[in-house]
């Protein structure tokens, strides 16, 4: 790994310099027919050109620099036989925005990228657009600024398209984020969304436009320290500013909410990214010169992580134990894949039934529970009854010590060990039904089985512990950020 690393390095590293050298600019035409070297790292990209893959280049074949030569956008290889199309941070090779993260084409396509008023990535030999960058209006340039933005611009029209609207899994400083775009990981599990005052961490539903919907498993409510959230007053956005803090704000000016770092007002004058790892996790980082040095983890306690269990299971505390709801132990990959298309429901909006096994469990409970609504149920057995009369109710879990009854719109996940008084019910669809209406064979089951293969069945993982609890540690830190700032505690409200 260090040595691909440094081999990276060193390709860029020349590259870079060949392009520094020869103070490329890339103009109509001039492009499309000579070798890659000579093409790679212009600082411009005008109409009419054109780049196509050359795959001798062993990660990466940057095709325009920005100024500094801290970033490139090319060519990049990824998980050794894919291809997409990114923003490299040079000096380590980490790509800070991709343009097909969830769907890169294989390493040998013929792949050209081309500027004519916007940047198309094409697949020549299938004739096929792979990706392209669909400016409002046409753009006289592609530029890579100094920020790693990568521009369309126009001469009469300003910016036309950036690719700060539209990040991958991660947002370097001074990148809005805000609500028309979301930071998911590379394969689309998880998400980060910006609500009109909060932002928040989601399990993807395995299939979009599917039954199951998105299960939050973070929530961070705007503080409003220095200025308020306004309702109806636009929406808001976030930022990594570079003194160490996530803000969020409505308006420029002082930020409605600080979400500091460990380097917060430390003086640490780096490049800093945040990024939403595999795992689930959001964290922050500032280059130090030779590493992605940690600043910031968002959850720290493993029950927590979506990714310690996966579906149809519960989390132990504190260590993360996990065990399927079913009764096994499992190594995290999950205890039983839930099916994505279709419905709960037999036939749309019909009867309930037949598609799924009902799991009750005793001592459980939705770690997020205090992101969900609730309603009051007079019992366990009315509680559950409102969730089996529902085609898109996945689960109930009851308090018989509150008369709470949490309804569950996604698959079972998130769920800890609870009290005895916590009552879950839970529907089941696993490849083991699957499997098993299969083996009864014909009739019925067959058809049931048709059903229940249809679709790609996808595991998705979950489990957290004390969201609530995170969620006031966090508030408190962000309280000292606040009064750091110089915000004294004036009685302004902590948000909900
Ligand atoms: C980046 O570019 C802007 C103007 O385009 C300039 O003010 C700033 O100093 C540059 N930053 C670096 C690190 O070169
Ligand atoms: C971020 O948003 C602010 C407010 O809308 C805007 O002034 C600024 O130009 C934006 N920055 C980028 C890099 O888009
Ligand atoms: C649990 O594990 C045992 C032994 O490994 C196995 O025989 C049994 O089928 C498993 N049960 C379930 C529900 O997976
Ligand atoms: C719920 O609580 C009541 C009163 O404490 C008790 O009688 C009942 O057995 C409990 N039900 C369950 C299912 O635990």
């Amino acid at each position: 790994m260090e040595a691909v690393v440094a081999r990276i390095r060193l390709v860029l590293v020349l590259c870079v310099a060949a392009a520094a050298a020869a103070a490329l600019m890339a103009s109509p035409g001039a492009a499309a027919g000579e070798g890659a070297a000579a093409a790679a790292t212009a600082q411009e990209l005008r109409r009419g050109f054109s780049v196509t893959h050359d795959q001798s280049y062993s990660q990466f074949q940057p095709v325009l620099a920005d100024p500094t030569g801290a970033f490139a956008l090319g060519f990049l290889r990824v998980k050794a036989t894919m291809l997409d199309l990114a923003v490299l941070h040079l000096p380590s090779a980490f790509p800070l925005w991709r343009a097909i993260p969830d769907r890169p084409a294989p390493w040998s396509a013929p792949a050209s990228l081309s500027f004519d008023g916007g940047l198309v990535l094409t697949d020549r030999a299938a004739s096929k657009v792979l990706w392209s960058a669909a400016a409002a209006s046409p753009g006289d340039r592609a530029v890579l600024l100094n920020t790693s933005n990568l521009q369309i611009q126009s001469t009469s029209a300003g910016v036309v398209w950036q690719s700060f609207d539209h990040p991958s899994d991660t947002i370097v400083q001074g990148q809005n984020l805000t609500t028309a775009a979301a930071l998911y990981t590379l394969d689309r599990r998880f998400a980060m969304r910006l609500g009109s005052n909060y932002f928040a961490l989601y399990i993807e539903p395995p299939s979009p436009g599917g039954v199951a919907a998105a299960a939050m498993y973070l929530k961070h409510t705007a503080l409003q320290a220095k200025a308020q959230i306004v309702a109806g007053g636009g929406p808001t956005y976030a930022r990594v500013e570079p003194d160490g803090f996530l803000a969020m704000y409505q308006k420029e000016g002082p930020p409605a909410d600080v979400l500091s770092f460990d380097t917060f007002n430390r003086g640490v004058r780096a490049l800093r990214r945040m990024t939403l790892e595999p795992d689930g996790n959001l964290r922050a980082y500032y280059w130090d010169g030779a590493r992605w040095a940690a600043d910031y983890t968002s959850i720290t306690e493993a029950c927590e992580l979506p990714t310690t269990c996966g579906a149809y299971s519960v989390c132990a505390q504190p260590r993360g134990g996990c065990e399927c709801l079913l009764g096994n132990a499992t190594d995290g990959s999950g205890c039983a894949a839930a099916a994505a298309p279709g419905s709960l429901c037999g036939t749309p909006g019909g009867e309930v039934g037949g598609l799924y096994r009902a799991v009750r469990r005793r001592g459980v409970e939705p770690a997020n529970k205090e992101l969900l609504g609730f309603e009051r149920a007079a019992s366990a057995a009315d509680c559950e009854a409102r969730c089996e009369r529902k085609c898109s109710c996945w689960g109930a879990v009851y308090s018989n010590g509150t008369g709470y009854c949490y309804l569950l719109d996604y698959p079972a996940q998130l769920l800890v060990e609870g009290d005895e008084r916590k009552l879950g019910y839970f529907k089941v669809r696993s490849l083991e039904e699957e499997a098993a209406g299969r083996g009864g064979g014909g009739g019925a089951g067959g058809v049931k089985a048709a059903l229940l293969a249809v679709g790609v069945a996808a595991v998705v993982g979950a489990a957290a512990f004390g969201a609530y609890r995170a969620w006031d540690r966090r508030r408190r830190a962000a309280a000292d950020a606040r009064r750091q700032l110089g915000a004294v505690d004036d009685g302004l409200s902590p948000g909900p």
